[in-house]
């Protein structure tokens, strides 16, 4: 079957929860739909529909997202979401009709790159995207993980109602955000459906509780069936902030263990600040944001470098053809990609550029891989050149 596809209208917002609901699993009542209005822009949706019956049989939509660039620049970047498609109608091309339409929309916006964050490993490294950040599950058991005593103790940490806590993340998060790779916006509407703590989302656990740093926010919540407190959010502009909330989380006296599964990045200093750094157990690691890169001198110009690099990209691009050769020239200063018709020192598909752009992996772990090419010192330059100032997060799911 041939699918028509059509821009969603606000009319269609019952009809495709329900394909949403029969590919995730999850029936949404008038009120979660109610919920949902401040965040759907129908004409961001895109629609797949049996051309007999005019039934909706698959869907894709986008959040209007903002996000970090290793040097601290920020590029509009659609968050690719609520993608689905009937069960009764899987693997005709539904999901392929419906990604080449909406990334041709994103390329014709003069968008530099779109997000996304998958239900399935396997099925986006097709059209072009890279994994930019990991969820990193993690399980701190809590009496036995005693802060080391050359860690400081810089305080400053209170408790906020939930509308005093509305007002003081977004301001943390936007610093968070400036000195965090991968790190994506919230918008308003976002923070009120975060904040409205929805009773159903919360697996068994108590309301969350907020906790305020001057330069820094957390959110949890405990579930009394295994005395645990799961971490939300954390997001610190300071590492004073970070030290002082991740002190109060792990003081908490009736709680045996403090769970999260994105606020540690690999790279994350809380192990080191514990006299046993093994009390922070990684129970699970798993791709968190993909991103694709839609323009490539527009993307690699906008980040900064961590040493002088000047090399020549032939970047291959299969779903949509936004792939060529560049020359990209850059340091800590800033950077200048253009296309050239000069010889190629390293190959790869744009796939790559999605995690290399925001330093997650290296160009020598790709070649080891086979999944780049060229001479092995330049490949070294550009290990040196990529890498970020700290690992890349991304902080919300979309
Ligand atoms: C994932 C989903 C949207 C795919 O839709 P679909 O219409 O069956 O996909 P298509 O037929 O267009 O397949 C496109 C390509 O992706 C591949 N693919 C699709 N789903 C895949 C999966 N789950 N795992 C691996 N590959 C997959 C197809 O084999 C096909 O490959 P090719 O074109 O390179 O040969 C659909 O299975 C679904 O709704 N799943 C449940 C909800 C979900 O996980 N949504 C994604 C949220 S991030």
């Amino acid at each position: 079957m041939t699918p028509l596809l059509r821009r969603a209208t606000a009319d269609d917002l019952r009809a495709l929860a329900e394909v949403d609901a029969r590919g995730f699993g999850n029936h949404q009542s008038d009120a979660d739909l109610e919920n949902f209005k401040p965040l759907f822009e129908p004409d961001r949706f895109l629609l797949a529909c049996d051309p007999d019956s005019g039934a909706i049989v698959g869907v894709t939509g986008s959040y209007p997202l903002e996000v970090t660039l290793p040097g601290g620049a920020v590029l509009p970047a659609p968050g690719v979401t609520w993608v689905s498609v009937d069960p009764t109608m899987r693997r005709r091309g539904i999901l392929r009709a419906m990604f080449t339409e909406q990334h041709a929309g994103f390329v014709e916006d003069g968008l530099v790159l779109s997000l996304l964050t998958a239900s399935e490993g396997a099925i986006y490294g097709r059209f072009g995207y890279g994994v930019t950040t990991l969820n990193r599950s993690f399980e701190i058991l809590r009496r036995r993980a005693v802060f080391r005593a050359d860690v400081p103790d810089p305080g400053g940490v209170r408790y906020l109602d939930a509308e005093a806590a509305r007002k003081h993340a977004p301001e943390v998060h936007r610093r968070w955000c400036a000195r965090t790779p991968g790190a994506v916006t919230r918008s308003d509407a976002m923070w009120d459906m975060w904040f409205r703590d929805d009773e159903r989302w919360r697996g068994g656990g108590s309301g969350l509780f907020y906790l305020a740093h001057r330069d820094g926010f957390a959110s949890y919540r405990v579930h009394h069936s295994d005395d645990s407190a799961a971490v939300q959010d954390m997001f610190a502009a300071t590492d004073d902030a970070y030290i002082a909330l991740w002190r109060v989380l792990l003081g908490l006296d009736l709680v045996e263990k403090v769970t999260g599964y994105k606020s540690v990045a690999m790279d994350d200093p809380l192990p080191l600040m514990l006299a046993d750094p093994r009390r922070v157990q990684t129970t699970h690691l798993d791709d968190g944001m993909w991103s694709r890169v839609l323009d490539v001198p527009a993307a690699l110009a906008a980040r900064t470098y961590a040493a002088e690099i000047d090399v020549v990209l032939d970047v291959h691009d299969g779903f949509l053809g936004r792939g060529g050769r560049f020359r990209l020239r850059g340091g800590p200063e800033g950077a200048t990609c253009d296309p050239t018709d000069a010889t190629a020192d390293v190959e790869f598909a744009i796939g790559v550029l999605g995690s290399l752009l925001f330093g997650a992996g290296r160009a020598t772990t790709f070649a080891r891989a086979g999944l780049a090419h060229g001479l092995p010192e330049v490949l070294r330059r550009m290990d040196a050149a990529f890498t970020a100032d700290r690992d890349p997060q991304h902080g919300t799911g979309f």
